[in-house]
């Protein structure tokens, strides 16, 4: 760490450098306050200055007021020497950014413990710049490991997804194994529900979200009697009917057991609500039924027709199309009739 002496006196310069010599610093010296701004803006190894008030050039209060404007550099440690002696003179020193101030002609020791005051809060500086290193490069290790971290526990996360998803799918599997039809069915309206939802640009979890409860969506149904299952639907009686229109709300209390299928739960439970406010179990119109139970409804409805034959001959696509078409307003939501219509056009 340099010391420098600006002072046009001669005599001050030697007597300066002798006492900084003593105590181990080198000195840079200048005679007038140009030179000395030109070496302070120069030379970044000057931590302390010893300025004289009245200089040719700069002053030393404008040298002092330069320094202080100065902001990408260490702090400069400034004090200043005259013969001014007036308490105003000495506030305006500092005010100009002087740290101390000295008058001529001054006593040797006393300069000597106010230059090492002076290096000592230079060095307290350096240390808090190295700490402040320390804790920056600290604090950068430890958010690249929560980055790797977070992204360790996004992939962890992506595979939990990917198999909670293949566990509903090889459960759907396990349904088909128990009743073919029914298990086919969810599968079926899972396929066009995802391309529904597709269609009307849902993000990535709303999508999964819709295939898990298209999947599920019939599993009430697992309670009703395969006996009457096999019946025709026209040959079931008013008891037959009231025990079929709780599927819905038996799938959501299966689901109700485990928490992170809630919402799914709650889409089961309105997979059979109406757009006109007419269906089960809640009679919830429009807006009110979620979004995901009026597409199922409408893949619902979808299979029922394609799967449907009259005089023994299936609907062509278009046919059931057409049907969809008359259910607008009425049971289907238009908005997602029109959509599935546009996604099968592509
Ligand atoms: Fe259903
Ligand atoms: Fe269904």
């Amino acid at each position: 760490m340099k010391i420098l002496i600006a002072d046009d006196e001669l005599m001050v310069h030697e007597i300066l450098q002798s006492v900084c010599g003593q105590l181990g610093y080198e000195t840079v010296s200048v005679v007038d306050g140009q030179e000395a701004w030109e070496k302070i803006t120069e030379d970044e190894g000057i931590r302390l200055c010893i300025i004289d008030w009245m200089m040719p050039g700069i002053d030393g209060p404008e040298l002092c007021r330069r320094a202080r404007e100065r902001k990408d550099c260490h702090y400069l440690y400034i004090i200043l020497l005259t013969s001014k002696t007036n308490s105003s003179d000495i506030v305006e020193g500092l005010n100009a950014g002087a740290d101390d101030y000295v008058v001529k002609p001054f006593n040797f020791e006393e300069l000597k413990k106010r230059i090492l005051i002076g290096m000592r809060i230079v060095e307290l500086e350096d240390r808090l710049l190295a700490a402040q290193g320390n804790l920056q490069n600290a604090n950068s290790r430890l958010e690249e490991k929560v980055f790797e971290r977070t992204k360790q526990l996004d992939c962890l996360y992506q595979d939990l997804k990917q198999n909670f998803v293949q566990f509903i799918r090889v459960f759907v599997d396990l349904i088909s194994e128990y009743d073919k039809g029914l298990g086919e069915h969810c599968k079926r309206v899972a396929v066009v529900a995802k391309l529904i939802g597709q269609k009307l640009s849902l993000d990535e979890t709303e999508l999964e979200q819709l295939e898990v409860a298209a999947l599920l969506h019939d599993i009430g149904l697992i309670s009703i009697p395969r006996t009457l299952q096999e019946n025709a639907v026209f040959l079931w009686d008013k008891n037959n009917q009231d025990q079929s229109k709780q599927h819905p709300l038996i799938g959501q209390s299966i689901l109700k057991r485990v928490q992170s299928l809630q919402e799914v739960g709650n889409i089961i439970r309105s997979h059979h609500e109406q757009y006109d406010g007419r269906g089960y179990p809640d009679g919830l119109k429009e807006e009110a039924i979620p979004k995901p139970a009026r597409i199922i409804r409408v893949a619902d409805e979808y299979d029922r027709l394609k799967q449907s034959s009259v005089k023994n001959v299936r609907l062509s696509v278009q046919q059931c199309l057409n049907y969809l078409q008359k259910y607008r307003r009425s049971i289907l939501d238009p908005n997602i009739v029109d959509a599935f219509v546009k996604a099968l056009q592509n």
